[in-house]
């Protein structure tokens, strides 16, 4: 007999529509496109929310999966999109388990780069913003071989006409400019799962833009329970993760295009004070000295106007409002000393770490110990569910 994989038969236990893990609608139907719709991102939205309320009501019942990939330095774009939030959901009391996420740097490239470097410079800049390695484990891909052979039943589970037609893949590819999509590239998706999954986590803070994967990390749970069956049979091996939507303001470069590496638009975590200053010195402006913060109008002058507002703390309507008619001089003042002041003890933490490899080291070996741990017996569960034990 065979079973279609996108609509497979509903588990004999548990209500069809409904999620015993989440409460939430069973989409197995939906195809992962679907998870961009705007319908489907307004339950996201709205579930979010929720999430909010149910951290702040028993934080204990989440466990956060997030992840970087080693690919160069982390930039105010990742500060105030995700890593800021980050530390926030640790002093909530969330668990977090931290992959860097270096098997996916050879996704759409050659080679691995200078990999040792940036693994240890994203450590120094996780624990720089406060990142406590006793609340959050932060663990390399290539060091946990069970969270990787998950892969294996997990590919088995997804086809590749539903990989292809993950649009963020399809938009990752495209930005490579021609190169021939690797395998690797196309069943990244299914890494990611195993990154949530290996660790049981349900909770992912994501940009919309990782949508579709979520999505398909929540298929591949579903799947593997109703095509592999169960070790308690009270509960799946695994259970279905949510997204966390950020709601994290969305920082341009400082000529206003994406933030990008490669654009030299970018004000890093680890410049110093001078640095920072030369580079928003030739920020892109316009000539209007009534200073404003109207995005879809100016995005320049209100890209370097939420920058200032999110560094000082403050509503960016009334950060141009206290500059006024000063221009884009007394603006670019503004926004460089309310980064340099924000990020000054971050960076004098970052320099001690840096100049500490042997510690940064040691922190990784006890979060990869950790990660390992808990991949084995995961790996184990897998196993039993599959009546792979013969010994
Ligand atoms: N792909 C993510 C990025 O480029 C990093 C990542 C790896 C990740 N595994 C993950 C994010 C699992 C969320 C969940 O930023």
């Amino acid at each position: 007999m065979t079973t279609d994989i996108r609509t497979p038969p509903q588990s004999a236990k548990g209500s069809p529509a409904d999620d015993p893990q989440t409460g939430t609608p069973d989409t197995a139907e939906e195809s992962l496109g679907e998870a961009t719709s705007d319908a489907s991102l307004e339950r996201t939205v709205i579930r979010s929310a929720q999430i909010g309320q149910e951290i702040a009501d028993d934080p204990g019942r989440f466990r956060v999966l997030t992840g970087d990939r080693p690919t160069g330095n982390l930039h105010l774009g990742h500060y105030f999109g995700t890593l800021a939030n980050r530390v926030a959901l640790q002093r909530r009391g969330v668990e977090t388990f931290l992959v860097i996420a270096d098997y996916q740097v050879i996704a759409d490239r050659d080679g691995v780069g200078p990999i040792r470097e940036r693994v240890l410079s994203l450590m120094a800049d996780y624990l720089a913003i406060g990142l406590d390695p006793e609340r959050t484990t932060i663990f390399t891909h290539s060091s946990i071989p069970e969270l990787n052979q998950l892969m294996l039943p997990f590919l088995s589970l997804v086809t590749d006409a539903e990989l292809r037609r993950n649009p963020t893949v399809k938009a990752e590819a495209e930005a490579t400019g021609g190169r021939p999509m690797s395998g690797l590239l196309l069943t990244y998706p299914v890494h990611q799962a195993a990154d949530i999954l290996f660790c049981n986590a349900n909770l992912v803070p994501v940009g919309k833009d990782q949508l579709p994967h979520l999505e398909q990390a929540r298929v591949v749970a579903r799947r593997f329970d109703e095509r592999y069956g169960r070790v308690n049979p009270d509960r799946p091996v695994f259970r279905a993760p949510e997204a966390l939507l950020s709601g994290a303001a969305n920082l341009l470069g400082t000529d206003g295009h994406k933030m990008s590496k490669s654009r030299h638009n970018t004000v890093e975590l680890g410049m110093d004070a001078d640095t920072t200053a030369a580079v928003l010195k030739k920020a892109v402006t316009d000539s209007d000295r009534m200073i404003t913060y109207d995005p879809v109008a100016r995005p320049e002058v209100s890209n370097l106007v939420l920058l200032a507002a999110l560094a000082s703390d403050q509503d960016p309507v009334a950060v141009a409002a206290q500059i006024g008619d000063g221009g884009g001089g007394a603006l670019k003042k503004v926004v460089t000393e309310a980064v340099n002041e924000h990020f000054a003890p971050i960076r004098a933490r970052r320099i001690e770490l840096a100049g500490d490899p042997a510690y940064l080291q040691q922190v990784l070996a006890r979060g990869n110990a950790t990660a390992s741990e808990v991949a084995q017996r995961t790996l184990d569960d897998v196993r039993t569910a599959m009546q792979m034990r013969y010994t």
